[in-house]
């Protein structure tokens, strides 16, 4: 794209003006400056902006409570107790899944741990868990609690996966060779679908058939790949994934978490499993019985009843999604993040390192960059940033975030943001 870019600010408002998604960002809620104009918002990678109908859904359920109280489970327009079947079509299309192999529930961490609880079952010399390196910290400590959790030592069963020398992301290649060179100690391999700093995208059909090969299982955190790049988990063969809604899928902080279990596992009476009334049949939940009778799929993991109040922005989110087209979606976001990185090595190429992948295929559409003076100068960039009112994020040591997200951003707001790092820069 750099040969033949226009660098006119005129050029990104042309590409907003042709952009068949550009009603979208109408029906967010921009956080605005102290002075009342809208900030430079690149921060859905951490948490989604406001779907301005998010507010009604969520008054939709308090009216049904005011209007049916107790009633409102069974009763009105969205009966509580069916509603993850209201969300779990469409959030199964997101992940490439079949609906009763997905479940909302919980937060991304609970989730992991339930998924472990079933599925991480050390035995014998295998009784290993291969992590990235740089693994989002709430999975390591999850991994390693639960390491310990079966008497046994992290510093012997926890594997981190480095970058191979000088690299500052992981070839699929590099875990297929410790796969085969020692995968009867491999128990489990937990992954991440788009990783954290880096903004990698990993091809996660090679590392669940990695793992399955050398009789590993294996589970992915989705965290930064649902709404944001093409899933498929029913080609992957994995056997769990966990992602919460509040990053791409724009449902509110702390919103509650998806879950899937691949269907091979349903039904099965020999895995562990921790139970709570939710996991039970439906047609046997009210029966109040002793016996724990599972629902089939997914459902059978849920510990308790769900948070209607705050699963309603989800709704409100997998409409949007819908609506608005994941592959349209994908497309727009391929152009706007290529706009990005070519705008950078255009303006900015001396100063800035673009850590991501270059393939668009290895990438969504955040662009993790390194200010090549050294962190000291990263930090001072980002804070001028930040006093300008523009919202990337930091992520330690020294790397700058920046996702321009196709549902509301615009390619004028990527212009501005590199205009903007240039005169702090200058
Ligand atoms: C990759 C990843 N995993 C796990 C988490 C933890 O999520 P939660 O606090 O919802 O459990 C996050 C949160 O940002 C994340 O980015």
């Amino acid at each position: 794209m750099s040969s033949s870019l226009d660098l006119s600010r005129n050029h990104a408002v042309e590409m907003d003006r042709r952009d068949g998604l550009r009603y979208f960002r109408e029906e967010f809620l921009l956080p605005k400056k102290a002075d009342g104009s809208g900030q430079l918002y690149f921060c859905g990678n951490s948490l989604g902006l406001q779907p301005r109908a998010a507010r009604a859904a969520i008054g939709d359920e308090l009216d049904a409570w005011e209007n049916l109280a107790v009633e409102g489970h069974f009763k009105g327009q969205r009966p509580w107790l069916t509603y993850n079947d209201l969300l779990r079509g469409a959030m199964a299309e997101l992940v490439g899944a079949k609906p009763r192999e997905v479940v909302l529930m919980n937060t991304l961490t609970v989730n992991l741990h339930l998924m472990m609880i079933s599925f991480y079952r050390p035995e014998g010399q295998r009784r290993k868990i291969l992590i990235e390196q740089q693994a989002f910290p709430s999975d390591r400590y999850a991994v390693e609690s639960q390491i310990r959790m079966h008497g046994l030592d992290p510093a012997e069963c926890l594997v981190e996966i480095a970058p191979s020398e000088g690299a500052r992301i992981i070839s699929e290649s590099t875990v297929e060779d410790y796969l085969e060179q020692n995968g009867e100690q491999v128990a489990l391999v937990l992954w991440p679908g788009v990783h954290y700093t880096s903004g990698q995208f990993f091809d996660l059909t090679r590392i669940a058939h990695a793992a399955h090969k050398a009789g590993a299982l294996c589970g992915f955190d989705l965290a930064h790949a649902v709404g944001n790049v093409p899933l498929d988990l029913g080609e992957s063969t994995a056997d769990f994934s966990v992602w919460c809604t509040y990053k791409y899928l724009n449902s509110g902080m702390g919103a509650v978490a998806g879950c899937y279990v691949n269907e091979r596992h349903h039904n099965r009476s020999d895995l562990p499993r921790l139970h709570g009334w939710w996991g039970t049949d439906p047609e046997a939940r009210f029966l109040m019985g002793p016996e724990f009778i599972p629902a089939s799929g997914a459902d059978a993991w849920q510990l308790s009843n769900p948070p209607i109040l705050a699963m309603a922005p989800i709704r409100v989110s997998l409409d949007q999604f819908k609506r608005a087209g994941v592959g349209a979606l994908r497309q727009k976001s391929v152009a706007m993040t290529a706009y990005l990185e070519a705008l950078i090595q255009s303006e900015l190429g001396d100063a800035l390192e673009i850590i991501t992948p270059a393939n668009l295929e290895r990438r969504g559409c955040q662009l993790s960059l390194r200010v090549i003076s050294g962190r000291q100068a990263g930090r001072v960039l980002f804070q001028q940033l930040e006093a300008a009112g523009t919202i990337p994020d930091w992520r330690e040591p020294d790397v700058i975030r920046v996702a321009p997200v196709p549902l509301y951003n615009r390619f004028e707001d990527c212009w501005l943001f590199v205009n903007q790092v240039k005169e702090f820069l200058g």
